[in-house]
């Protein structure tokens, strides 16, 4: 038992040494293992739960709530989260890991899981994420303007770009991002 124990910790300590001298290749081209990415995303998904889960939430429908969200994602958000109708950006692409397509995603159409999805969303925005290249808008903006922003995404699952425009009264041509093929301003 005692030479088990023993040879546990010098692994540990052989390996805690490799670490941290160079053997992990923290590049973001380089994809983590499959069982080390269902384990951050089960740390990642019990964190926010434990975080988020008595959060109360306010009436996302409000139509002045929907529509400052609206803008701020517009300006804020797109370059790496992108928006209906636009093209992957240089930055969206080379981020490890990726940030979510909203508008991809289907409707929600259940209450319950709107509701979850909103306490999520919310404490994800204001509070950012570790290790990623998601922001903690909190430290800019109010609980309401965050909620506008969450009730908004709410609503991107399958948007068209025309919908997204006139929420948003972008127009296709202030679409953030440049494009190589039409030159840029
Ligand atoms: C610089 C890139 C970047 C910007 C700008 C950015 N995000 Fe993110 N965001 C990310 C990444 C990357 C993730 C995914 C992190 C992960 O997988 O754990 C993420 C995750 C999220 C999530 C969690 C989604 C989920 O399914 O749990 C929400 C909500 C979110 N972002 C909202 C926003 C909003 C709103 C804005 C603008 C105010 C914004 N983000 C701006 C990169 C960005």
């Amino acid at each position: 038992m005692k030479i088990l124990f023993n040879l546990l910790i010098t692994s540990l300590i052989a390996l805690i040494i490799a670490l941290a001298f160079g053997a992990y290749n923290m590049a973001a081209t380089e994809k983590h293992w499959e069982i080390t990415e269902k384990f951050i995303e089960r740390m990642r998904e019990s964190s926010i739960d434990v975080r988020s889960r008595d959060l109360t939430v306010p009436s996302l429908d409000a139509p002045d709530m929907l529509s400052a969200g609206a803008e701020h994602y517009h300006e804020m958000c797109t370059i790496c989260h992108l928006a209906p109708g636009m093209k992957p950006t240089e930055l969206s692409v080379g981020l490890y890991p990726r940030a979510p397509i909203f508008h991809e995603s289907e409707p929600i159409s259940d209450d319950t899981e709107r509701l979850t999805r909103a306490r999520t969303y919310f404490w994800v925005i204001k509070n950012g994420l570790k290790m990623t290249a998601m922001p903690a808008w909190g430290l800019s903006h109010s609980d309401d303007d965050i909620w506008g922003m969450t009730a908004f995404i709410l609503k991107l699952g399958k948007m068209t770009p025309e919908n997204y425009q006139e929420l948003t009264h972008s127009t296709q041509h202030e679409t953030p991002g440049h494009d190589h093929e039409h030159g840029s301003h």
